[in-house]
């Protein structure tokens, strides 16, 4: 059995969806109004693992996620169990957050979160918060880029992209759209949230290699990226000093 298999049955993420990751994936069920997927992409049992132990290790108060999926029920059960362990401490610091344990999910696909929404685990159900949003196109220092036209108005300590998926992208920029199978996703809300962001904060990019590059080279602050290449994942982690006393993270203390 693989490690990542192994940690997420001990977790007992097995209770929520099936860890199988060879799924046919033609055998799977379409919505037959939309003709689109209606059950989730394969598991990847090395990426759930992964965020899963991100989430828990750094006992992540406040999730942003771009990108429905089981990336978010592994996410839900990390937040839950983080706000377990927090709940038993005997001496909380005080902590400037209105959003404690939640994740927060933005999806343009509204097929795909209706779906979601309805199928989401019961006991996880308080952890999560659905956010549709459309997309645009547009551009970051005249580059070509596209924006959610909406986002939860929350301050995250660690945040996952793992959508849109570029289709879902409108408009055109003389001409170049989104629509085009050869063109990478690159999106660029992230580096609009980036001044109000603080120290600390971590963004786990899955794949979107080249969308992980461009925003490496737009931060102004600085911003410490390690990408995976057998993994296929970048993350970043702000490295500055702290802001003051209100500026905590939860492994900071527990
Ligand atoms: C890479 S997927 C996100 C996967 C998700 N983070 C996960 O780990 O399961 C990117 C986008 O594809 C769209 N999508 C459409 N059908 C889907 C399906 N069956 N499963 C997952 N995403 C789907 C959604 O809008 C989603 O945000």
């Amino acid at each position: 059995m693989s490690k990542s298999r192994e940690y997420l049955i001990e977790e007992g993420i097995d209770q929520y969806f099936d860890l199988e990751e060879n799924a046919d994936y033609v055998e799977m069920a379409h919505d037959s109004v939309s003709g689109k997927l209606n059950i989730p992409f394969p598991a990847d049992l090395d990426d759930l693992a992964r965020i899963h132990q991100l989430v828990r290790n750094r006992k992540s108060f406040t999730i942003l996620e771009f990108g429905l999926g089981l990336s978010s029920i592994v996410m839900a059960d990390a937040l839950m169990k983080n706000k377990k362990e927090f709940d038993q401490l005997s001496e909380k610091p005080q902590i400037r957050n209105n959003h404690m344990f939640q994740l927060f999910s933005v999806d343009s696909d509204h097929n795909w979160m209706n779906h979601s929404k309805t199928n989401f685990p019961e006991r996880l159900k308080s952890f999560i918060s659905f956010h549709h949003s459309t997309l645009s196109i547009g551009t970051f220092n005249d580059r070509i880029c596209h924006y959610y036209n909406s986002l939860p108005d929350i301050v995250p300590d660690f945040i996952y992209l793992d959508g849109p998926s570029p289709k879902d992208v409108k408009g055109d920029l003389n001409g170049l759209t989104f629509q085009c199978d050869e063109r990478t996703v690159m999106s660029a809300d992230i580096l609009r949230m980036e001044p109000v962001l603080l120290p600390e904060t971590m963004i786990l990019v899955d794949g979107r290699t080249n969308n992980a590059r461009f925003l490496k080279n737009n931060f102004q602050r600085n911003f410490e990226m390690k990408w995976d290449k057998k993994s296929d994942t970048t993350t970043f982690e702000l490295k500055e000093e702290r802001l003051g006393k209100y500026n905590i993270l939860g492994f900071d203390f527990y």
